[in-house]
């Protein structure tokens, strides 16, 4: 019996270093912090508003006075960024959705607001349309219901300037659509925002996944007998990650996603194999949805099957994750 070292038992015996709590931790080869965690929050217009997400048990939307106390905790945890997706009244949305790049909009404000009060607080911004059109699609749609790229990639352009404009450290496209990697880059420049970082969802999967998202922000009726197939990456795809990475990064941007994360742990590992750029991963609604909801019942136990599934999405290559449990994670990672 021998091993590909030619060693063979009793020489080698795998259990000798998992014998103690010490041992374990000797050899323990990724190690979780609340530095790697990103807190996504669901913002209300308003004041004193909160509503739960039925479908994302414990998270609930809040009014910018909320988000405020949250953003305290997140830095008082040493968590170190917070993203923002704006819930839009049905009045504000339209085909086009020019809401998304109104200087006095929801997002917008809340970001100044933000800013101002925890200025060391990463603020990173979603850019795609989805939360302000009528039709639910991320891009503007022709007759035939097809998303547009080019004309998308414009407003998108303007929605990223006008983030940048209130004070978002990071701005993250999560649309799809080709090209506005390098369309938003030259905007940042020409507007002398050198500093502002782009976060890419390069590879994006049409994901059922969301699906609790969709409630949190109402875009799931808009949407309706709608899908996102023609623009975000069919799931059975790994290759064409590879790709998308490496044309955002000659597009210029400094980190890239992988969305979801848990059932995408390959692509994470293939992406952080392939390319020396930052990788982070969103751990999103459906698979907070699934283990919230299987702990509620008493199925699954919750501190530790959260803390292995995040640790899992490091493991695979992840140096951030967004998740829905960060909040949880950063206290037990303190006890
Ligand atoms: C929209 C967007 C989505 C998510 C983040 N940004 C949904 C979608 O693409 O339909 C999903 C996040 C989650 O499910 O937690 N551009």
């Amino acid at each position: 019996m021998s091993n590909q070292n030619g060693i063979s038992f009793p020489s080698t015996r795998m259990r000798r270093v998992r014998r103690t709590d010490a041992l374990r931790r000797l050899v323990e080869e990724t190690t979780l912090s609340a530095s790697d965690l990103i807190y996504p929050v669901f913002l209300l217009s308003g004041k004193n508003q909160s509503t739960p997400i039925e479908s994302m048990p414990g998270i609930n939307r809040q009014s910018i006075d909320g988000i405020l106390k949250t953003a305290e905790k997140l830095l008082k945890l040493n968590i170190p960024a917070i993203t923002l997706f704006p819930v839009i009244a049905e009045h504000k949305k339209s085909i086009t959705g020019e809401e998304a790049y109104n200087p006095d909009g929801l997002i917008q404000k809340s970001i100044a607001k933000l800013k101002a009060e925890f200025p060391e607080l990463i603020i990173i911004t979603d850019v795609a349309l989805d939360p302000y059109t009528t039709h639910g699609q991320d891009g503007i749609i022709d007759e035939n219901n097809y998303v547009l790229n080019d004309a998308t990639v414009n407003i998108l352009t303007k929605q990223a300037i006008s983030h940048a404009q209130a004070g978002a450290d990071i701005i993250a496209p999560s649309d799809m659509m080709d090209g506005r990697i390098g369309s938003i880059r030259s905007a940042l420049e020409k507007e002398n925002f050198h500093n502002t970082l782009i976060l890419s969802y390069a590879a994006k999967y049409a994901s059922s996944f969301y699906g609790p998202f969709r409630d949190a922000v109402n875009s799931k009726t808009s949407l309706a007998a709608g899908n996102k197939y023609n623009y975000q990456m069919n799931p059975a795809n790994a290759l064409e990650s590879l790709r998308e990475v490496e044309l955002d990064i000659n597009e210029g941007a400094d980190i890239v996603m992988v969305k979801p994360a848990i059932p995408y742990l390959d692509i994470i590992s293939k992406v952080q194999t392939k390319f020396s750029i930052p990788v982070f991963a969103y751990q999103v609604s459906g698979e907070y949805a699934m283990l919230k909801s299987a702990s509620d019942a008493g199925y699954l136990d919750y501190k530790e099957c959260t803390l292995e599934s995040i640790m899992s999405i490091k493991r695979a290559g992840a140096s951030a994750i967004l998740t829905y449990h960060a909040l949880d994670v950063a206290h037990w990672l303190r006890s």
